[in-house]
């Protein structure tokens, strides 16, 4: 069973596909593009060493030279000195303008993969094969690229959208269950913003998603892809409607911050920010208290935290938030739910409210 979304972006569409069974079939696809025999694979020596054989494999029998491009496994290795490593082979193998990338991992080799083809000989082609749930349900769509700076995460990017993204359910068995539950924050995220059938599946299935039931994944991986597909193709660029995917970020990527991204994974942290947003909009009287205790709940039955930790200096991530890329002018925009599956943006929230939701 193979599921297929578009991506509607005029000349720059593409397909997401998602399936089982998938990474044996990738190189009969790659072999529909009009890309040169010439091709690389972007992998790091776990995902590698996992899966790099079958999809090496998969893509030289449909007749493309691949080379296979390793960086370290970590996300202190999404920087220039691993690009630089990734533009030396290709270089070195001599790809050239018609080349594609194939990116095999996580969000970090998607995202720096893409960096990489969207600025080798002025911008090559792309293709993800996402590893990871959160990769597979985010950080693979939309075609958000980049590597970070000492002085920032993601700093350093580019819009550049890949050419097909081929997602294989089957790579979730091997991920770390901790890794799995951090990606399912995302997709609590798309329930909340767009999608309240998708919060109620999740609530009543957990038990099969949770053990990796493949019908349970692709559906949930299908609708967190088409909603992020739809938000995307209005608004590529996050001139507007695309901030309702930062739904739980605001607080979230500050909470990521002040704990100098060693406590929580990015999902965990977006979990704890899901929450106290509802908590906010609660406050605002967007909602009632059921519905914000509806969003806890869920959160926590799927193993994510809800609160912030005991301890962590409140007015650290206030001022936190205020320093974050996506506060404009020192102003602080939330996107807040209106009920389960909508969401809307509220700017110039009141610092002394968002005080005591924090405070709490
Ligand atoms: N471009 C975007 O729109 C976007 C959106 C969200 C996040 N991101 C970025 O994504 C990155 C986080 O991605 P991530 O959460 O996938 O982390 P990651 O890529 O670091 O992967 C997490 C870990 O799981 C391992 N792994 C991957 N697939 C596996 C598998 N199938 N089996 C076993 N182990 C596996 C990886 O080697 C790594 O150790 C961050 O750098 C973040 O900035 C980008
Ligand atoms: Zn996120």
């Amino acid at each position: 069973m193979m599921e297929k979304i578009k991506v509607d972006l005029a000349e720059r569409s593409y397909d997401i596909a998602i399936g089982s069974g998938m990474l044996d079939k990738i190189g009969s696809e790659l072999s529909s593009f009009p890309f040169s025999p010439k091709i690389a694979l972007v992998s790091n020596p776990t995902v590698f060493g996992l899966y790099g054989e079958r999809v090496l494999n998969s893509i030289r029998n449909a007749g493309f030279d691949c080379l296979e491009v390793l960086i370290d496994d970590g996300e202190e290795h999404k920087n220039l000195i691993s690009l630089q490593h990734i533009y030396s082979d290709l270089l070195r193998h001599k790809l050239d303008r018609s080349s594609a990338l194939i990116a095999l991992g996580g969000g970090v080799i998607g995202d720096i993969t893409g960096f990489a083809a969207s600025t080798y000989m002025r911008g090559i082609a792309y293709v993800q094969v996402p590893t990871t749930l959160l990769a597979q349900v985010d950080s693979s769509v939309g075609g958000k690229t980049g590597v970070n700076h000492e002085l920032g995460k993601n700093m350093i990017g580019t819009f550049w959208q890949p050419r097909l993204v081929w997602i294989d359910v089957e790579t979730l068995k091997t991920l770390p269950g901790k890794e799995l539950l951090a990606g399912m924050a995302e997709v609590i995220k798309y329930g909340v913003i767009h999608d309240g059938k998708l919060f109620d599946f999740l609530d009543a299935e957990k038990k099969s998603i949770l053990n990796l039931q493949e019908q349970a994944l692709i559906h949930i991986i299908k609708r967190s892809c088409e909603i992020k597909a739809d938000v995307v193709s209005k608004d590529e660029r996050e001139a507007g409607l695309r901030a309702i995917l930062n739904y739980g970020h605001t607080i979230g990527h500050a909470v990521e911050t002040v704990t100098r991204y060693t406590q929580y994974l990015h999902g965990e942290a977006v979990a704890i920010g899901m929450h106290l947003e509802a908590r906010l909009a609660q406050k605002l009287n967007f909602i009632s208290s059921d519905t914000a205790e509806r969003i806890r709940n869920l959160i926590e039955a799927y193993g994510l935290p809800s609160e912030l930790p005991h301890g962590l200096d409140r007015e650290s991530v206030l001022s936190s938030m205020h320093l974050d890329k996506k506060a404009i002018a020192g102003k602080l925009t939330f996107v807040l739910p209106e009920k389960i599956g909508s969401v809307k943006i509220k700017r110039e929230i009141d610092e002394q409210v968002l005080r005591e939701i924090l405070k709490a």
